[in-house]
């Protein structure tokens, strides 16, 4: 709900408030974001305003009339830059005589109900049309711009967005725009810590922490994506918070390219947090009459600890950023055949592991990179979208209606944004790469970036994948982007001058979203997955068209553990794909007990990428398991709320539990990454229960191998059995050990106070079929059902 009380702003969602007020001097002063708070009229408001009698020395006052007042020490709903305050500003335009002070001073403010969409980028939406939507008009007048700042209030969610906009009021002159910022907040004091999530190809969003107490951190990307090095989505929290207790704000960006969050902490002890696009290389001119949009920063508070704080980033995600027919549909159990053959197949390769697909209960089948042109490696032939008939002889078609035969649905992978220079499209059109015509160019996996700021190549991308899609029955789409941007240069913007340059990785996304809206409207049976090089490009821009994305090329469970967990914070676990390959992994070389691969990729958009003809039937057997227990929990595994544990031990052991919504379901799973002799003793506490139900908790009952237990087996065994023998071997097809069995059936509050104790662990002195195994990389999965009520 938004008030307006005079000159009082109130923006309230169900758990948290936000504030301003216009001044005497018509500035923006941010007064409050936090835990909701009443206040009923703007005659008691003051005692939110900073009171400024006397500017400290050596600062700039902003005039004469205001002799009390220095911008540096204000806390300000947007900075401009130029007139005292020397922070991080939210907007620096130049005039066409070279001026870059800026002076927006409030004109007027308008409250309706719904959200239009934007012109240029992708933006939350609202079906039901009951947000409330912001919009505050500043003009500078020397300049003669105006600066739209818009909130929209999704009060369920816990989410406030805002956007803003430059609209050029001028007839004939051109400015240029040098940054414009999407959202800013200015806190009140200086004892938070900052949370970035950071990484590299195959090693994404590792968890850091900088305690921001004076000066700045900035957390950006500049390879012409959101990235893998930089995750725009941060948290700013105070010291001690946890997963349940303690106070968070978290903000995110709905945008592919490149962004930039900054924290500062000024020498009056406030806190500021500017994000928007990165202003790194980029500038953009607008002439009179036009208008540049900001894209959409989302924000929310929880004064309950990092838990609640994801929570209202996963339901604002899945309810107002993902969209059309798979937002809550069950996502397909997909084999990929990435890893199981690379891009060495054929139609009959490619059908027999699909028949063991379809054997163990999988539902889609994608073929990945090399079905098309003559790629037989990365050196080819991207841009040449029509099939490789040496490997495929009977077409796309042959193989996808065999495919069909078997029971299983088609998916395809693309990479349609790029162009090797070995292809008969960069043959055609050299002019279409983001390259300089006559300097050398760096390359990056053999690879060019298509020039989407050039409408001629957005559409040619949008008809050239038309056509294979339209051409078989297609079911999914993997739409992959595997290089970063270098020699930022486009042979269309140089006719637009010198400077055009600086627009083109701007121009680069916009064209980017054009191809994604139209491709997804043309196909909206098709489910789109998200990739680039893995998470390169992971961000709630591309979450608009694809519905999901691939979290790393790294499958190794160990790895992956962690990534997922810390993509949990800002982005709900249905958004991130996971599949379970083979061992050795081949990222890692590591080997993972099958059952804890399957139990980490399990809490995420699930799959398969591995060649299952070369599995044993154990292993079969196993996966046809899984499967089951994945289809029987996909809901709950998809669209639950997602729990985390606080982790004492912060990276060995690992809890998590989705609750189902209704919260008759829930799915639990302990990992740990190794083990120390003699810590046998693990407790789970449940999170999310309905306290006064009764539930009943089982386990996956897992037998285990005796060649795990190496020698050890002969203080059982009646004959002497050599560790790593044949006869061991021989012993273990048909002799294995018991696994624990945990059944308990108590109240919600039982289960989440008190905690189940699990059955204790080996510890190096004995094993009975009481006793977890649970050693190095082993993980155990929970299922806590309500118990039905009798009625007799
Ligand atoms: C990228 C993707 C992989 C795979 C390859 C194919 O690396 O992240 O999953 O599709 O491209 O070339």
């Amino acid at each position: 709900m938004i008030k307006r009380y005079g000159d009082y702003f109130q923006l309230d969602t169900s758990n948290t408030t936000y504030s301003f007020r216009v001044t005497q001097t018509k500035h923006l002063e941010h007064l409050y974001y936090g835990q909701s708070i009443k206040i009923d009229s703007e005659e008691e408001v003051e005692f939110l305003y900073e009171k400024h009698e006397f500017a400290a020395g050596n600062t700039v006052l902003y005039n004469n009339e205001n002799i009390n007042l220095t911008l540096e020490d204000e806390r300000l709903e947007f900075s401009s830059y130029g007139k005292g305050d020397i922070r991080e500003p939210f907007v620096v335009i130049t005039s066409e005589d070279g001026l870059n002070t800026s002076d927006f001073l409030f004109k007027e403010a308008k409250i309706s109900k719904g959200k239009q969409k934007f012109k240029t980028l992708p933006g939350s939406y609202d079906l039901a049309g009951g947000i409330d939507h912001l919009v505050v008009s500043l003009v500078d007048y020397n300049a003669k711009v105006e600066l739209q700042l818009h909130y929209f209030v999704y009060e369920e969610a816990d989410i406030i967005t805002r956007s803003s906009k430059i609209i050029n009021l001028n007839d004939d002159k051109t400015i240029c725009i040098e940054r414009l910022m999407s959202t800013q907040l200015d806190l009140d004091s200086d004892d938070y810590v900052l949370t970035t999530f950071n990484g590299a190809w195959a090693r994404e969003m590792d968890k850091h922490e900088f305690k921001v107490t004076a000066g700045k951190h900035v957390n950006s990307s500049y390879t012409g994506t959101s990235s893998s090095r930089a995750n725009p989505f941060i948290m700013l929290a105070k010291e001690n918070t946890t997963e349940d207790y303690g106070e968070v704000y978290a903000f995110n960006l709905i945008y592919s390219g490149n962004h930039y969050e900054a924290v500062e902490c000024s020498s009056n002890h406030k806190t500021r947090v500017v994000t928007g696009i990165n202003p790194t290389n980029f500038m953009f001119e607008i002439k009179g009459g036009e208008e540049f949009e900001a894209p959409e920063a989302v924000m929310t508070y929880s004064a309950n600890g990092f838990n609640e704080m994801s929570h209202n980033m996963h339901d604002f995600v899945r309810e107002h950023i993902t969209r059309g027919k798979y937002k809550y549909e069950n996502r397909p159990i997909l084999i990929n055949s990435w890893e199981a053959s690379y891009f060495d197949f054929n139609e009959s390769k490619l059908l027999k592991l699909a028949k063991e697909a379809q054997k163990v209960g999988i539902e889609l089948f994608v073929l990945d990179d090399g079905w098309f042109g003559k790629r037989n490696d990365d050196k080819s032939s991207l841009g040449d979208w029509f099939v490789n008939k040496e490997k495929l002889p009977s077409g796309l078609k042959g193989l996808v209606n065999k495919i069909n035969d078997l029971g299983l649905d088609f998916g395809l992978w693309v990479e349609p944004e790029m162009v090797n220079v070995d292809s008969d499209l960069y043959r055609q059109h050299p002019e279409w790469c983001i390259s300089h015509p006559s300097k050398p160019h760096s390359e990056g996996r053999n690879q060019r970036i298509l020039d989407l700021s050039n409408d001629e190549v957005v559409s040619y991308i949008i008809e050239a994948m038309t056509d294979v899609f339209s051409s078989i029955n297609l079911k999914y789409v993997k739409w992959d982007m595997n290089r970063i941007f270098s020699d930022y240069y486009s042979p269309m913007l140089a006719k637009r001058g010198v400077f055009a340059q600086k627009e083109l990785a701007h121009r680069y996304v916009m064209g980017l979203y054009k191809i994604m809206e139209e491709l997804t409207n043309r196909f909206p049976e098709i489910l789109f997955e998200g990739c680039s090089a893995g998470g390169n490009r992971f961000d709630l821009g591309i979450l608009c068209y694809c519905t999901q994305i691939w979290a790393s090329d790294d499958t190794d469970a160990i790895y992956r553990v962690g990534a997922q967990n810390n993509y949990s914070y800002g982005y709900p676990q249905s958004c991130y794909t996971a599949h379970v390959s083979v061992c050795p992994n081949h990222q890692t070389l590591r080997e993972t007990p099958l059952d804890t691969r399957f139990n980490v990729a399990a809490f995420a958009s699930f799959g398969y990428e591995c060649n299952l003809c070369d599995m044993s039937k154990d292993e079969l057997n196993e996966i046809k398991e899984q499967i089951e227990i994945y289809k029987k929990y996909r809901q709950v595994l998809l669209y639950g709320d997602f729990y985390r544990f606080d982790r004492k031990n912060q990276d060995n052991l690992y809890q998590w539990v989705v609750v189902s919504k209704d919260k008759t379901t829930a799915v639990g799973m302990i990992l740990q990454k190794l083990v120390n002799a003699n810590t046998t003793f693990n407790v789970f506490k449940l999170k999310g229960l309905e306290k006064d139900r009764k539930y009943i908790f089982t386990n996956r009952v897992i037998k285990q191998n005796i060649k795990n237990f190496g020698d050890l087996i002969n203080t059982q065994s009646p004959i002497h059995i050599k560790n790593n023998s044949l006869l061991q071997h021989l012993v273990s097809k048909f002799v294995s050990m018991p696994g624990e069995t945990e059944l308990y059936i108590s109240s919600g509050s039982a289960f989440m106070n008190g905690g189940v104790k699990l059955s204790q662990a080996y510890g190096a002195t004995g094993y009975n079929d009481k006793v977890r195994y649970f050693q190095d990389f082993s993980s155990k999965m929970y299922f806590i059902e309500e118990k039905p009520i009798r009625q007799n």
